[in-house]
């Protein structure tokens, strides 16, 4: 009996020939890595043709320096996504220089500034967050899929936008700070089944990959303003709050799943939440 089942010879998660954006493909300042600048490295290692599109464009070039430098290819586009012409600037360039689009990944997010003890925004910041957390993603989703609209194929195209655990989990002493951010990742969950249900029909895929706590700069930033807590200390929190003692998840996590999502071995999965977290929403 062949044991090939014509799949022996198959490289696995093969981008080659695919064009993938990946938005907030920079990275916030800091040391360590982002979750788009990692999966953006490893899109090119898979054989991708990486967009790293960024308000941040020193960010965007520093990630296609390090893809270029490993022998990939890649360039940077700058772009803010906070409202409707910044997002089709990315899709517009993209199409121009590259003629395609197979896949895109809307890793954004802030945190506007608040103030922790009135617990008060101004309206102005919360609806920034929601412009950049939401609305950015509901443009992306739709650009994304009018371009992939145009490819040929059985599987025209594949969507991850990336979103979190605090879309879904409260957490107590959470306050106006993370408003913004839970709301918006809400709406990027709901937004995804909303692209998966409109665009199956022309092959195109949408999944959520909902990250819980994950070591990137960003993420550190973000718990030293919200929560007090230095980055030494955030890793002690999680061991103690999360019951599965998994600690905090690593960038490599993130682009290892969203890679799998952008390539064909993951052509029958779309609309889904993937919970990226440890455990830290199975059990407390
Ligand atoms: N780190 C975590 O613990 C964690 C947990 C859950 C979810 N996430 C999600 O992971 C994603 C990536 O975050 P990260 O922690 O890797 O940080 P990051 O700094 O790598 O990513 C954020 C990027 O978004 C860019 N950006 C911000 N506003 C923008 C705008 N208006 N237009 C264009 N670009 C803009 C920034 O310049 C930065 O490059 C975010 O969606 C975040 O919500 C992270």
């Amino acid at each position: 009996m062949s044991t090939d089942f014509g799949m022996k010879d198959r490289k696995a998660l093969d981008l080659s020939g695919k064009v993938v954006v990946i938005v907030g493909g920079g990275q916030m300042p800091g040391p360590g890595l982002g979750n788009g600048r990692a999966t953006a490295i490893l899109a090119a290692r898979h054989g991708a043709e990486v967009v790293a599109a960024d308000r941040n464009l020193a960010a965007a070039q520093e990630t296609v320096d390090v893809i270029t430098a490993e022998g990939g290819k890649g360039y940077a586009v700058a772009a803010d996504v906070s409202d409707k012409e910044g997002c089709q600037k990315i899709f517009d360039a993209t199409m121009s220089r590259s003629g395609r689009l197979d896949g895109m990944v809307y890793s954004v997010a802030v945190n506007p500034p608040f103030d922790p003890v009135a617990n008060s925004m101004t309206t102005e910041d919360f609806n920034y967050g929601i412009d950049v957390n939401m609305l950015g993603c509901y443009y992306c989703n739709l650009f994304a899929a009018q371009c992939m609209e145009k490819n040929e194929g059985d599987t025209t195209g594949s969507i991850v936008n990336i979103s979190s655990i605090a879309s879904i989990k409260n957490e107590l002493g959470l306050n106006i700070g993370i408003l913004p951010y839970a709301l918006g990742k809400a709406g990027l969950n709901y937004i995804t089944e909303l692209t998966a249900a409109e665009f199956a029909a022309a092959g195109i895929r949408a999944n959520t990959l909902m990250l819980g706590p994950i070591n990137s700069v960003l993420g550190n930033h973000d718990s030293q303003t919200l929560f007090g807590l230095a980055p030494d200390e955030v890793e002690e929190t999680y061991l103690e709050v999360v019951k599965l003692k998994m600690g905090r998840g690593t960038v490599w996590e993130t682009a290892y799943a969203a890679v799998y999502l952008l390539a064909d071995e993951s052509r029958f999965m779309t609309g889904q939440q993937i919970r990226l977290d440890g455990g830290a929403t199975l059990i407390r």
